[in-house]
């Protein structure tokens, strides 16, 4: 990713890249276990957020990792800012952008949003998550997170259970774990699989039981109620019964499965409470791990020319 100035999508990147951000991730894994976590990797280096859509993962994880980079963090509340007042997209990241920034990282509603400032900004842009889109900072968290359980996603078989249609960290996830070497399921009703998958890399099921004896790992959607604007659904009772990962459908998947979910989790709907907090599930070390790799991006994006041995890690 060195070449490229933008994260916008994990399709910009190959599996090449990938595999080396993740490398980049041990390295900050380490620095995040220290007593003091902190490194003048990014010093003089600044960054700001400008995200029209609620977070509180991706938000502030990538505070975290910008503050333990060593860079400097212009906090903006689209909420509270003249954005409230119509002020144009265009004019607000040329405005934050006047101010001397090198990093802005985006979400927002609209599919598309990040490569459109892209176009307006001199600095590097980093999508957070463009509405049903991507999210390629999610992607590379769970692929780091699959390797540290799983030791790799080369041949591994991953199910995608729940709300395709609506859910941008479906579409970075199939390409990422693909392009690592994974087998991906998409496991759905029809209702809630986009109107077509051709082309995408992946399997189709509508039953749930039949695929989890044969997974690795299974990764559950949010049912994402807010992007849903007609009845997809007979009632969320019935998603459950059929698509829910209940203790009862634990019990189908092989001893050393994982569960993953992006978060905010949905208790009772697309994952049983109990299974939340089960040993396998790897959701508190999904947004561990995020802190690390936003660390990773950043400093890939941002830390041109830096050493990493000399600046980075020591
Ligand atoms: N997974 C994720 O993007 O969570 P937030 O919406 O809290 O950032």
């Amino acid at each position: 990713m060195s070449d490229h100035r933008h994260l916008l999508s994990i399709r910009d990147l190959s599996g090449g890249d990938i595999e080396r951000l993740l490398t980049l991730t041990d390295s900050f894994v380490e620095v995040s276990r220290r007593r003091m976590p902190k490194v003048p990797a990014l010093q003089g280096r600044t960054v700001t957020w400008l995200f029209y859509e609620d977070s509180t993962r991706t938000r502030l994880s990538f505070e975290q990792a910008a503050k333990r980079l060593s860079a400097d963090t212009l906090s903006f509340s689209v909420s509270t800012s003249s954005v409230n007042k119509g002020e144009s997209v265009r004019d607000t990241v040329e405005t934050i952008e006047a101010m001397g920034v090198d990093a802005i990282v985006v979400r927002h509603r609209s599919s598309g949003v990040p490569h459109q400032i892209a176009q307006w900004v001199s600095g590097s842009v980093i999508n957070a998550g463009d509405g049903w889109h991507e999210h390629p900072t999610q992607a590379l968290l769970d692929c780091y997170t699959i390797r540290e359980h799983l030791g790799g996603l080369d041949g591994r078989h991953i199910a995608l259970v729940g709300d395709v249609n609506h859910s941008r960290v479906a579409r970075s996830d199939v390409w990422a774990f693909t392009k690592l070497g994974a087998t991906v399921t998409l496991v759905a009703p029809p209702t809630l699989l986009p109107p077509s998958t051709d082309g995408w890399p992946v399997r189709v099921s509508h039953d749930l039981d039949a695929v989890l004896p044969d997974v690795d790992a299974v990764y559950l959607l949010r049912m994402q109620r807010e992007r849903m604007d007609e009845a997809l659904l007979p009632s969320l009772r019935e998603y459950t019964n059929r698509f829910g990962l209940t203790r009862r459908r634990v019990e189908l998947m092989d001893d050393k499965a994982i569960v993953m979910h992006p978060g905010p989790m949905n208790r009772g709907v697309e994952i049983a409470a109990d299974v939340a907090d089960l040993p396998r599930s790897v959701v508190v070390d999904q947004v561990r791990n995020g802190v690390a790799v936003r660390m990773a991006v950043l400093f890939d994006l941002l830390g041109s020319g830096r050493d990493l041995d000399t600046e980075g890690t020591r």
